[in-house]
């Protein structure tokens, strides 16, 4: 499936220079050309797991998870390390001085000091934004609050083009893709719903299927932002009657809202019993709940854990073109 990506992907121009210089902290910062060459990195990676070179060797990542992370925060120390860094990581915000009360500020000035890009993970959706005021180093965000999810949605719309690289070929193939959750309280739904806005033609219909409940599902101007992009958004409440129409179903249950997380859809369970198309793949950042069975993991809906193993790839193309813009900010220190 690389392998067909890359395949699918003409290697263009500078794009991926774009990314030397910035910090990452939405997916609208991403655009069309630069997204696509990025993939193809990533399945360049991907399909040739065991050859990579080493842009990162002499270099520290400062992982900084002050929130629960598997994924995010172990694929993006494993990234590091295949491309030969090295790195220290804070798993508890308990064990820095910011329990005596030091800014995030003062904590973002000493981390210039001890490393060459920093990865934060935090349930407050304003500290990235707080630490990048004070940071020469990047920052990426990689997870912060309710807010956005960056590099998670890189990972999912990574995974949709492997699963199925002629969408980018053909303009023919569309796919009806069914989002269970609420945007506005959603990091991964809400950076994964700007990305795909870049890619409007690929879609027949984005569904986004709710609880009903009295949440508000959208930010103010939200989806209209995405309807103006050509995205074709409609919501429904119809979660059983709405499975059989869709190619990809994309479901989420977590929101991390202050330092606690919500959970929302109890009512959506997805397994094998499920009405889904016959060839439909399953997409979930995870952790999982209730909301999906194990039951699927043996069937070919499960392409949740190619999503969670591409995003190593994903993120090491990402670092990868990083890698430039920490050299410069290593010269001017
Ligand atoms: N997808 C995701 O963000 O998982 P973690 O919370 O385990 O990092």
């Amino acid at each position: 499936h690389p392998k067909a990506l890359l395949r699918s992907i003409q290697e263009e121009g500078d794009y991926l220079k774009s990314l030397e210089s910035q910090h990452i902290v939405s997916s609208d910062q991403f655009n069309r050309n630069t997204l696509l060459q990025l993939f193809r990195l990533a399945a360049k990676y991907e399909s040739n797991p065991e050859r990579y070179s080493t842009p990162l060797k002499g270099k520290i990542l400062i992982s900084a998870f002050y929130e629960p992370s598997t994924r995010t925060r172990l694929s993006f120390e494993s990234a590091w390390h295949r491309l030969g860094g090295d790195i220290m990581s804070i798993t508890d915000r308990a064990t820095t001085g910011i329990a005596k009360g030091e800014s995030l500020g003062d904590v973002a000035e000493m981390f210039n000091n001890y490393g060459d890009c920093v990865v934060l993970r935090d349930s407050n959706e304003n500290s990235v934004q707080e630490m990048m005021h004070s940071l020469r180093i990047p920052i990426i965000n990689a997870g912060n609050g309710i807010d956005e999810h960056p590099t998670q949605s890189l990972a999912d719309l990574y995974t949709i083009f492997k699963w199925k690289p002629e969408l980018l070929v053909s303009a023919e193939k569309k796919i009806t893709l069914g989002i269970v959750g609420i945007p506005n309280k959603m990091r991964t739904v809400r950076s994964f719903l700007k990305l795909l806005s870049f890619f409007p033609e690929i879609f027949e219909e984005v569904l986004i299927i709710h609880d009903g409940s009295n949440e508000a599902i959208f930010d103010e101007n939200q989806l209209e932002q995405l309807q103006q992009r050509g995205l074709n958004v409609t919501v429904t409440t119809r979660f059983n009657d709405s499975l059989p129409n869709l190619d990809v179903v994309y479901i989420n249950a977590i929101a991390w809202v202050g330092n606690d997380y919500e959970s929302f859809g109890e009512s959506f369970i997805l397994n094998s019993q499920s009405p889904l198309k016959k060839d439909a793949i399953i997409l979930h950042p995870l952790a999982r709940g209730e909301e999906l069975d194990t039951d699927l993991d043996s069937t070919a809906h499960n392409w949740y854990f190619a999503q969670a193993r591409g995003a190593v790839f994903l993120r090491m193309a990402l670092l990868t073109c990083m890698s430039q813009r920490m050299e410069r900010v290593m010269d001017v220190i």
